[in-house]
């Protein structure tokens, strides 16, 4: 079966652009292929969080996608510094990755912008350990949005270049991979563009019901249709979009035949949205609640992705020592 490897940032929580987007994607993926999903705490240190922090985050962010169902049984669920073979791998990698490419990424450039006081060295070579992650595992196949495309092109370099300069075909070239089309955009509350981690636009499955009504209610749309069957401004139409997903089918003809015939109210058609959105939420939230309680269910999904990521990390680590000339005695 083919081998998926995807590494997920422990920052900030899921909202619902990522539900029906990235998550939606694991899911169906864990189904297809053979899964290892990460949460890519060595990454996070780049931008150097509070120990607090980097350790809530990584709860968190795991909590919730077992929340939404990615399955420990399934896929290969792990936090990569629980497998140090990754470093090591890194470090080997590093030797054949050259500074001025380094130094070109975008990913690179733009963290350098953001944060000029601290260009540390591992944001140079963030794109080594990502490289990393993926050939440890001889990943086929990677699922990438379009900021992460760049750092994917850079992995099939550095596993191109280990195969040519030691004339080997030990590593997959691995492909860049998404559901694309299938999946809806989820727009964001303040009228343009999809939904992100930028203040106010986003709904988080963790949100409380009182946030999501907080955040509905002041959703940006426009000032009311004039003239009789108008197409929908875009802020509406996002609010639609957001009601496709959550609402009834009813609900949704409900409020577009109300703007068609210039008779919507705003504030009727954010209550219902907000309400149909707090309904769809809670059982995750409080799924996401039950798991974070139960350390014990933690510490096992935990352990058992730690060993079978262990188990094909060392192996690849083996032949890779092996393969560049660091042999047993
Ligand atoms: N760089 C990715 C991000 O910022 C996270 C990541 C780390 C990753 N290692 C990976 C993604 C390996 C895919 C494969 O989202």
């Amino acid at each position: 079966m083919q081998k998926v490897v995807s590494g997920i940032r422990p920052t900030g929580n899921l909202h619902l652009g990522n539900y029906f987007g990235a998550v939606k994607n694991f899911l169906r993926m864990q189904e297809e292929y053979n899964c290892y999903f990460f949460i890519a705490d060595y990454h996070s240190l780049t931008t150097h969080p509070t120990p607090e922090n980097l350790h809530n985050n990584v709860r968190q962010v795991l909590a919730e996608y077992l929340a939404c169902g990615l399955d420990p049984e399934k896929s290969t669920i792990y936090i990569q510094s629980d497998v140090p073979e990754v470093a090591e791998l890194s470090l080997l990698m590093s030797m054949n990755a050259y500074l001025g490419e380094l130094e070109r990424t975008t990913s690179f450039k733009d963290k350098a912008r953001q944060q000029p006081e601290n260009v540390n060295a591992g944001l140079l070579t963030y794109p080594v350990l990502m490289a990393s992650d993926i050939i440890m595992h001889n990943a086929d196949k990677v699922p990438v949005g379009k900021d992460q495309e760049q750092n994917l092109e850079m992995t099939r370099k550095f596993a191109g270049r280990f195969n040519h300069i030691y004339k080997t075909d030990y590593f997959t070239i691995p492909q860049s991979f998404n559901y694309g089309e299938a999946l809806v955009k989820i727009p964001g509350l303040d009228g343009s563009g999809k939904m992100g981690k930028s203040e106010g636009n986003g709904i988080y499955l963790a949100d409380e019901a009182k946030a999501i009504q907080k955040k509905v209610m002041r959703a940006v749309t426009d000032s009311g249709p004039t003239e009789m069957n108008s197409p929908l401004t875009e802020p509406v139409q996002n609010l639609i979009t957001l009601m496709e997903v959550v609402s009834t089918p009813d609900t949704v003809q409900y409020f577009r035949d109300k703007y068609a015939s210039c008779e919507i109210r705003y504030g009727d058609m954010k209550k219902q949205l907000a309400e149909d959105i707090i309904k769809f939420n809670a059982p995750i939230r409080e799924k996401i609640e039950a798991i974070k309680a139960d350390e014990a269910y933690l510490s096992k999904v935990v352990a058992m992705g730690r060993d079978k990521a262990r188990e094909s990390a060392q192996k690849t680590l083996k032949d890779v020592r092996s393969i560049i000339g660091i042999k047993q005695f």
